[in-house]
């Protein structure tokens, strides 16, 4: 195997300048849905999200100070055949997924909990290495990624990014989030707890690599 494959980043630049040809942020996503009744219920919980509008052909929902961060377009009920297919297109081609970052490992595993208790469960669980990630399909699949750094800094990721753990598994560790939960309740080190398996259930293998792909997490 080469060496790790790595572009120089300039660190002092990253977060702090903003590109002068490129747009300012990200502003918003749109779908469109034959089943915008279980979206909007789907998408105010799990992103806790505000109805700003709605009308017959339109829903707009926010999460911030962003008149709408979603915009639901309402496709006539004849649309829902397509909503099979849409859900084994995205596993092959165009966009995966959507990733939105969580404050801390705390904030992003008590909205797991959160969610687990209104019957949501994610998809997959990932210790990619940079990020500790946890994946939701919406009723459509479409996907989200809802994620905490495991990183400090630009710095202390390319620390981990040259090395060869990194290098031979881009991909990540499974983890069991109760049990990630469990270990942060008893004060185990956020160093430790943001390492690519430290939540591996006792007894069990670690699934890393591209064992931790399958028909679910595709
Ligand atoms: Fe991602």
């Amino acid at each position: 195997m080469g060496a790790p494959n790595m572009q120089a980043i300039d660190i002092d630049r990253l977060g702090k300048v903003a590109s002068k040809t490129g747009p300012s942020y990200l502003a918003h996503w749109v779908l469109k849905s034959a089943q915008r009744d279980k979206l909007v219920p789907w998408y105010r919980k799990v992103l806790g999200m505000e109805l700003v509008f709605q009308n017959h052909m339109v829903t707009f929902l926010t999460y911030d100070h962003e008149h709408h961060r979603l915009a639901i377009i309402k496709l006539p009920a004849a649309a829902k055949p397509m909503i099979l297919l849409a859900k084994v297109y995205r596993k092959f081609y165009g966009l995966d997924h959507i990733a939105f970052n969580f404050g801390s490992l705390r904030q992003l595993l008590e909205k797991h909990r959160e969610l687990k208790a209104a019957g949501i469960e994610p998809v997959w669980c990932i210790n990619h290495g940079p990020t500790t990630s946890i994946y939701y399909e919406d009723p459509d699949g479409n996907r989200l990624e809802f994620q905490s750094d495991n990183f400090d800094t630009a710095e202390d990721f390319q620390q981990f990014a040259i090395g060869l753990d990194f290098h031979k598994n881009p991909i990540g560790v499974n983890f069991d989030p109760e049990l990630l939960w469990q270990k942060l309740e008893a004060g185990v080190p956020l160093v430790e707890l943001r390492k690519r398996g430290s939540a591996t259930p006792a007894g069990k293998k670690p699934v890393a690599g591209l064992r931790a792909i399958n028909w679910r997490t595709l």
